[in-house]
């Protein structure tokens, strides 16, 4: 690449860097938005890919920034992967089992990739996942359920590997500090595919998302039964062959939708939602005055009057997600009284707060809960994004808050939202990106 090629890549990302969302409040949401297809569920699917050397076809994938990344592992790997109009073709026919240590160190989903690598060439290497803002997030219960697979596990250089003559099933249990694991669960099922024997994990994750992986794996030819409940049967097969399959919707984004309708007193249908991955935060809503209507596959979101306040405690699937705490504790600012927001999954995911605070929100952090005391009217202000989940609470914020709020670093919410401007404005949002001066 010339000097004057790098120069444009790293003025491009730069700019990207740079882009922030300038947000006028105070317009009531109205319209329909569509659900795109779930990051949580694509992540592990693409990694799933790595099982075979067969052709895979993935449908109603978002455009996030996440994905190209994952995308970018997966040839680092040596697999080739085609994304276009929503569908990726990827092909891992040979690939090599030692990942990027920078591609891999910058995305904390990518360490799902182990499994996979691990079931197919019994050896997986990659740099360790740094912790993030919301938590120290470490992997140990990932490497517990790869260890009584048989595999062995060094630590060194930055680099985690896993490696074994053979893998050969065993019962097991992935519960931890905070309950079950998500990519947890989806690596060691991953593994297990190709594993000698019966492998059960109990304490299992039953989110969607890894519901939706087991249904992507069966369609290759694992035989895996139970997922969806905490206890998962895995029956190792010899090889597992391509398939084709069509993602979830995305229940953070709907209830994001869902929740910034609320915020601005507005009324939105939500379309292509699975309202059954709902329900804890429909429930939420409801108490807090919000009428939420399941029309098919639709959920018509409209409030009526005041909001009340309530408390939410996140947990595992089916309890309230925390991947919805910020934007609901968003809602909770705008409602008169006190509300208790606590936080069991991640330990510090409360980096929203001082940033809700600017904008005049009163909210005092309690060890793992935030004390809102609600109900005094918000005002536009210039704000920092610090992860994907807080960066979509100040949006919600920012749009029930009298005058103008700029959101800066908004590459945060590209990675997990599918062109959240465009979709608000469709839905009469007074909001716009534009490059930080
Ligand atoms: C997945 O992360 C999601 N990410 C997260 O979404 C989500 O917040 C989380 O599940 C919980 O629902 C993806 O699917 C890519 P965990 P994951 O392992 O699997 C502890 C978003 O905003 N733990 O279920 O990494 C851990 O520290 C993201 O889209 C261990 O102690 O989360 C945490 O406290 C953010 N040891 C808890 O378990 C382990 O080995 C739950 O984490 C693994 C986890």
């Amino acid at each position: 690449m010339s000097a004057a090629e790098i120069a444009t890549v790293i003025d491009r990302r730069y700019r990207k860097f740079m882009e922030s969302l300038l947000i006028k409040g105070g317009v009531p949401l109205h319209g329909e938005v569509t659900v795109s297809g779930a990051k949580n569920a694509v992540l592990p699917i693409m990694a799933a890919t790595l099982l075979t050397s067969e052709p895979c076809v993935i449908h109603r994938v978002p455009n996030l920034s996440d994905v190209k990344f994952m995308g970018q592992i997966l040839t680092s790997l040596g697999a080739r992967v085609a994304f276009a109009g929503g569908t990726l073709r990827i092909q891992a026919r040979k690939i090599r089992g030692v990942g990027d240590y920078d591609l891999i160190r910058r995305m904390r989903g990518s360490v799902c990739i182990m499994g996979p690598l691990l079931g197919r060439l019994k050896q997986a290497t990659v740099s360790l996942p740094g912790g993030c803002v919301i938590g120290a997030r470490p992997i140990n219960l990932h490497l517990k359920g790869f260890e009584a697979l048989g595999a062995k596990i060094t630590i060194a250089c930055g680099y985690v590997r896993a490696a074994a003559k053979q893998l050969t099933g065993a019962d097991l249990f992935l519960g931890g500090r905070a309950g079950s694991t998500v990519l947890g669960t989806a690596n060691v099922m991953m593994a297990a595919t190709l594993a000698e024997g019966v492998t059960v994990i109990e304490s299992a994750a039953c989110e969607p998302e890894v519901v939706d992986l087991a249904c992507f794996l069966n369609a290759m030819g694992a035989q895996i039964t139970g997922a969806g409940s905490p206890t998962i049967a895995i029956t190792g097969v010899k090889e597992l062959h391509g398939a084709e399959h069509e993602v979830i919707p995305d229940r953070i984004e709907a209830a994001t939708y869902a929740i910034a309708a609320a915020a601005t007193n507005g009324e939105i249908t939500i379309k292509g939602a699975r309202p059954d991955h709902l329900h804890a935060v429909m429930d939420k809503l409801n108490a807090a005055g919000v009428r939420v209507e399941r029309r098919g596959a639709d959920l018509m979101i409209c409030r009526h009057g005041r909001l009340k306040s309530v408390d939410v405690t996140t947990l595992p699937y089916s309890g309230f997600p925390t991947d919805a705490q910020a934007q609901m504790m968003a809602l909770m600012t705008l409602s008169p009284g006190i509300s208790i927001i606590t936080e069991r999954i991640f330990e510090s995911r409360f980096m929203h707060v001082s940033e809700l605070a600017r904008l005049g929100a009163d909210i005092e952090i309690e060890g793992p809960s935030a004390i809102v005391k609600g109900g005094k009217p918000l005002s536009g202000a210039p704000v920092m994004a610090s992860d994907l989940r807080a960066s979509a609470a100040l949006v919600i914020a920012g749009l029930a808050a009298k005058g103008t709020t700029q959101v800066n670093r908004v590459y945060h919410l590209d990675r997990g939202y599918e062109n959240i401007d465009r979709k608000l404005r469709r839905l009469g949002a007074r909001i716009e990106r534009m490059e930080e001066t």
